[in-house]
């Protein structure tokens, strides 16, 4: 079975950096390495990349929906198959977002836990914590909803909270704010020990 990593945080925190500088690293050290993003490549990936992009008629019960239904699809289509083949496999995001996310956007926590029942649970999730103000200078203050202010303020809040929500899921609060090389080393650190 592969260690199963996931880079989670706010837009901009630098997940896909750290991810896809932790694959880069991995690959030199001759690992089988396997990088995805979510919301992933699946038929219900394609359509909450809609949903959230267009806007949609649909409520926020079924974007929750929709993003699970991702995950799941998936997890019979790749991950599965991918936990036996790789050695790592490094997820950008995870049902952690669909927890802080979709809880910040009114869903109730314990439905949501429900509904991303039959995911699987990472080994390790790294949290990339990046203040408002950061965000803003490294993303500027776009319209769309998933990036007003006060939504991204609140989501810093969730993800705090998933320790609480998770007390015994593996999850590393990591300062996003340190030097891109400096986050790099830590996580580096922390991967040798699973890895040996
Ligand atoms: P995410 O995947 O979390 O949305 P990205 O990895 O795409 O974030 O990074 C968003 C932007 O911030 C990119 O321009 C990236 O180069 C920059 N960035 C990432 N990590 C850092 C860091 N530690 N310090 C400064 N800028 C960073
Ligand atoms: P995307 O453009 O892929 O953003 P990023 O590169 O930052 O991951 O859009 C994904 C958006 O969807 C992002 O704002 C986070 C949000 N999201 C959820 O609300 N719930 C989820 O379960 C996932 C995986 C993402």
């Amino acid at each position: 079975m592969s260690l199963y990593v996931v880079f989670e945080g706010i837009d901009g925190a630098g997940k896909t950096t750290q991810a896809k500088a932790l694959e880069k690293y991995l690959k030199k050290e001759n690992y089988k390495v396997f990088y995805f993003h979510e919301p992933t490549t699946t038929k219900a990936g394609k359509l909450v990349k809609e949903m959230i992009r267009e806007g949609t008629i649909y409520g926020n019960d079924a974007i929750s929906l929709a993003f699970a239904l991702d995950r799941i699809m998936f997890k019979y289509e790749v991950l599965n198959h991918a936990l036996r083949e790789y050695d790592v496999i490094i997820g950008d995001r995870s049902f952690y977002s669909s927890i802080v996310y979709q809880k910040t956007m009114g869903l109730d926590l314990k439905w949501l836990k429900e509904v991303n029942r039959f995911v699987i649970v990472p080994d390790i999730a790294f949290v990339l914590e990046i203040s408002i103000e950061e965000q803003m200078r490294r993303r500027g203050e776009s319209d769309i909803i998933f990036e007003k202010k006060s939504f991204q303020e609140k989501l810093i809040q969730e993800y705090k909270n998933l320790l609480s929500y998770f007390p015994n899921y593996n999850i590393i609060f990591i300062n996003g704010e340190d030097s891109i090389e400096n986050i790099h080393q830590q996580i580096r650190e922390i991967i040798k020990k699973y890895l040996k």
